[in-house]
């Protein structure tokens, strides 16, 4: 395996350059990396009209979108809610008139005091009361608009202005409240249907087929060999609670839309540890994982096989991951799950250093470097 550095694709890796980008900012989402990262990859690879790209990490569908842009099939899987939902939103056609005309009507809408009924104390904390009553009444109103499309375009709308006027803030794996003056939700979201709309009129796209939904990146609903490319991103070692700093979105927007996540997160099943390590350490070569990065990277194992299973011969791969830092040390995810690719009937051919940082305990005290790489394979 050859390992480069690549330090003029860092910021690739990251969602910023997608800040600035019609569809692709209609959500933020802070573990998500950029659409030119997909146009490179998809060139890289040579992949052509009517290949199928497979991201089973798919996040805010930052790949999915860019393979329809590029008129190529793909396929999409998360656990998170927020996620699939703003996915599913970013990657549908659009009536034009029929957006239009909803947000109109929405925001004609004469305000009613609603019902803080199940709010939870967390979320009652997360917003000045005048908002949280915006934030619901406009939640309900297009809770009640028929037409499938048109009512999630709204949402998302309204679940983009929800986190810009609220106190919290997402650090790291935990949300801080924090306490600051906020723009008045209802002037925000008329502001954020006008670009949302604008994008649809002037986004250009192709016909191409794109399916995204729940699922687990271990058992996916595909069948063998029916994929010809991969461009994906799993959760890093110990970096990110997904789950947890959704949980505003989560409780406000998707309790009552049957989009419920799945328990089983990468890294958060630590009952079949002990049964795994063995197993592990005679792939990869290393011994010595606390539980947690054994329940990680036996999730990975089990994610590596399938992609083995749904990628046809002489698929490409390209996979952005970071390496875990612990007070006693760094674990080279990026090498380790390269070792895991060999063994599943992969070529692991590249190694691409994006980024480096210290790794460090009690802030101050380096104990390694961390590397965040993009992993390059091929079905052997
Ligand atoms: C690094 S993010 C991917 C971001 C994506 N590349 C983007 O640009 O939006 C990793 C994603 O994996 C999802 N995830 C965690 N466990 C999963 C599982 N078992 N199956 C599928 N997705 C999972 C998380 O919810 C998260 O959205």
């Amino acid at each position: 395996m050859i390992m480069k550095e690549k330090p003029e694709w860092a910021e690739l890796a990251t969602f910023v350059p997608n800040k600035k980008l019609p569809v692709y900012n209609w959500f933020y989402y802070k573990e998500g990396f950029s659409r030119d990262l997909v146009f490179r990859l998809i060139e890289k690879f040579k992949l052509e009209k009517g290949d199928t790209v497979l991201d089973p990490f798919c996040g805010a569908g930052t790949t999915l979108l860019a393979c329809r842009q590029k008129g190529l099939e793909s396929a999409g899987f998360d656990v998170q809610s927020s996620a699939v939902f703003a996915a599913t939103v970013k990657t549908r056609d659009y009536d034009l008139n029929a957006l239009d005309d909803a947000g109109k009507e929405l925001l004609k809408a004469r305000f009613e005091k609603p019902d803080w009924g199940t709010t939870s104390a967390f979320v009652r904390r997360a917003f000045n009361g005048h908002t949280l009553d915006d934030v619901l009444f406009f939640r309900d109103r297009i809770m009640q608009v028929r037409d499938n499309a048109v009512r999630d375009f709204l949402m998302l709308a309204l679940i983009n202005v929800t986190m810009k006027c609220s106190y919290a803030w997402k650090d790291g794996a935990v949300i801080k409240i924090r306490k600051h003056p906020v723009p008045p939700l209802r002037k925000l979201l008329k502001r954020q249907l006008r670009y949302m709309l604008r994008d649809v009129k002037g986004f250009r796209c192709t016909e191409a087929g794109c399916r995204v939904g729940f699922g687990d990146a271990r058992k996916m609903k595909l069948p063998d060999s029916s994929v010809d490319a991969v461009i994906t991103s799993p959760p890093y070692l110990n970096k990110i609670e997904y789950a947890k700093i959704y949980s505003i979105e989560d409780e406000l927007f998707f309790s009552g839309m049957g989009l419920t996540p799945l328990r089983s997160h990468i890294g958060m099943n630590p009952d079949r540890v002990l049964e795994e390590e063995n197993k592990l350490e005679k792939i990869t070569d290393v011994s010595g994982f606390n539980p947690q990065t054994t329940a990680y990277f036996s999730d990975m194992h089990e994610v590596i096989k399938e992609l083995r299973r749904v990628c046809r011969d002489g698929a490409k791969l390209g996979i952005v991951v970071g390496n875990g830092c612990f007070p006693d040390g760094v674990v080279d995810s990026d090498v380790i799950l390269s070792r895991m690719a060999e063994h599943a009937g992969f070529k692991a051919s590249e190694l691409l250093v994006l980024n480096k940082r210290w790794c460090t305990r009690n802030r101050v005290e380096k104990v390694g470097i961390t590397r965040e790489s993009l992993l390059l394979w091929e079905t052997a």
